[in-house]
């Protein structure tokens, strides 16, 4: 369906060329004054320079050819020169019952669907998840739901950290641990056992034990140094490590990623790049582009409009080993071999962002992908405490994202139970929805290249800005849906009626602006305005709830096209969380 806006605006067009005016000067916009219209077009002000007349003037003259439009209950002008714009109740009306019979609810998909990739989540193996993890997810989560709604093929691979030094750290403290295994024994040649050497819970201590000693002890890291080397040229033993560190690191992973509403197309990690990277190197030697400086070899990628110094782009270090460009860009490589996508989108934290411009320019220069093919980096802010530092557990260590969603589901328990209205076992369930809600919006509701403020008290309460409010919306919508049902009523088909109340126009409004947010929301890759979206809707169907009676009237057609309103704007709503990568309750 058009945009309201755009039929508007098409309208305004025609009035201005009919009165004589150039239509650039058409633009409609919502009223930044919703106390004195709907809609407004400010173009007579600045066309009043091009014609040398008062702006009043032009106003007036627009205004006259469209005094016969239905479409508007009011269009005046106002001095200086503004144009105001009230949509008719009927025609209001009509636009959101067509919204209710259309099954995509008036979202018209876009007109050359695109193959994308959407690398988020991004989670090191063997490392559990940290809050720095979740945004990722989170936001690469919705930004791959709204891509899918519009109409593109979404392909999310969640890129995992599979390739550095940790992995020669592991290897090196099993190593230590049970230097018998048969991994560690260069002259074995049998099959190496099916079972893991460690369980998920050893894996995730080991880590940080090497890790610590690697700090201290210079003979150990260069140890894991040469472990990770070795592993990358392909040691029998030790790629049968990483695919146990692997298998048990992924089975873990898979499950907190469930918690979270987020799953993947793909589980690549950076591992997957290794076999393109030979060749890869050598073409960049022939074609030219990569040289040897100090020992690495770098691909320049600095351009004359830079404004800032952008090193090249380094390929191997000294040692011959492959960085975290190397693998990215082979990652290219198979992306574009098994997928050729239009468009491959990195969700990924912004202190990144000089990574992925070297990467971004090495893969466009050496012709990895071609010119037509759109490389974008959506960088993300820091969460941070209310202290307005990084995010952290009270004794100050890192905040295992396990911990920080126990802590929201604990808290969102306690306000439930406090409610008692359900059982326990219902009340945990609903916790477990209603806290995901509190986590996901608290983060998408800012723009995500902001840093933002983890405010456990303000992201679970049932007021204001919050994902609990708005599932609160939609379980008050619900709750009136089964009375009116259980009443053993049923609106069928009836039509909503046309707005006679302040409250309900209101409504009307903001859902015929659905298909509006939803445009914004998915160029702009934003889902905040997403979130701004349904905040104002749930506000406008509060409004709306408190102002009338619905179940009460007297005219039982009257309930029924209330109904048949509350069932949109609980489409529209649920559609909408969908989107934004969680669910409501039926109660809470
Ligand atoms: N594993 C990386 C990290 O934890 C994020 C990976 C992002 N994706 C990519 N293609 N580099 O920082």
């Amino acid at each position: 369906m058009k945009e309201i806006l755009e039929v508007i605006t098409e309208k305004m067009t025609a009035a201005f060329k009919e009165a004589g005016y150039d239509e650039k000067y058409a633009r409609v916009v919502l009223s930044n004054r919703p106390d004195l219209c709907e809609y407004q077009c400010n173009g007579a002000m600045a066309a009043a320079k091009e014609y040398h007349k008062a702006p009043f003037m032009i106003a007036d003259e627009v205004v006259e050819k469209l005094g016969n439009e239905t479409m508007f209950s009011m269009v005046e002008s106002v001095k200086p020169g503004f144009i105001n714009i009230n949509i008719s109740d009927e025609y209001i009306t009509d636009y959101v019952n067509a919204m209710n019979e259309d099954a995509h609810l008036g979202v018209d998909t876009i007109e050359k669907p695109k193959t994308i990739m959407i690398d988020y989540g991004g989670p090191n193996v063997a490392k559990p998840l940290h809050v720095g993890h979740l945004r990722s997810a989170i936001i690469g989560e919705s930004i791959k739901r709204i891509g899918k709604f519009m109409g593109n093929e979404m392909i999310g691979d969640v890129h995992l950290g599979d390739w550095g030094l940790q992995m020669g750290l592991i290897i090196t403290e099993l190593r230590e641990r049970k230097p018998d295994l048969p991994y560690f024994d260069e002259a074995f040649d049998g099959e190496y056992p099916t079972e893991p050497p460690f369980t998920i819970s050893e894996l995730e201590e080991i880590y940080p034990t090497a890790s610590g000693k690697s700090k201290e002890d210079e003979a150990y890291k260069e140890m894991a140094m040469q472990a990770t080397f070795e592993l990358q040229k392909g040691r029998r033993g030790y790629r049968a490590l990483l695919q146990h560190i692997l298998d048990v690191s992924v089975t873990d992973l898979k499950k907190n990623y469930e918690k979270l509403n987020v799953s993947f197309e793909l589980w690549k990690g950076e591992s997957d790049a290794d076999p393109y990277i030979p060749d890869m190197v050598d073409q960049m030697k022939k074609d030219g582009f990569a040289y040897e400086s100090e020992g690495a070899l770098v691909v320049d990628v600095k351009e004359d409009t830079d404004t800032k110094e952008i090193p090249p782009c380094m390929i191997l270090k000294s040692d011959g080993a492959a960085l975290y460009n190397t693998t990215d860009l082979a990652t290219l490589i198979w992306r574009e071999k098994d997928y050729h996508p239009d468009e491959v989108i990195y969700v990924v934290d912004k202190r990144q962002e000089l990574h992925f411009i070297q990467v971004f320019r090495c893969a466009k220069k050496t012709g990895i992908v071609s010119d037509a093919t759109d490389l974008k980096f959506i960088g993300f802010g820091t969460m941070n405490g209310k202290d307005g530092k990084p995010f952290k557990t009270r004794d100050g260590g890192v905040m295992r994202l396990e911990m920080l969603l126990k802590d929201v589901n604990d808290k969102m328990y306690d306000k439930i139970v406090a409610n008692d209205t359900m059982s326990e076992e219902e009340a945990k369930k609903t916790a477990a929805i209603v806290a995901l809600s509190a986590v996901k919006y608290g983060d998408l509701s800012n723009q995500a290249s902001k840093d933002y403020i983890f405010d456990i008290d303000r992201f679970t309460s049932f007021e204001g800005n919050t994902g609990p409010y708005i599932l609160y919306t939609i379980v008050r919508i619900k709750s009136i849906l089964n009375k009116y049902k259980e009443a053993g009523k049923d609106a069928g088909d009836i039509k909503i009626p046309v707005a006679k109340t302040e409250s309900e126009k209101k409504l009307y409004l903001e859902l015929s602006k659905f298909n509006a947010a939803m445009k914004v929301a998915y160029e702009e890759s934003a889902p905040h305005k997403l979130c701004a979206y349904i905040y104002d809707l749930s506000n406008a169907l509060n409004h709306f709830y408190h102002e009338t009676k619905i179940l009460a009237q007297e005219d039982e057609t009257v309930t029924a096209g209330y109904i048949r309103l509350l069932e949109l704007t609980k489409k529209v709503l649920e559609q909408s969380i969908d989107l934004l990568g969680f669910s409501a309750p039926e109660k809470m």
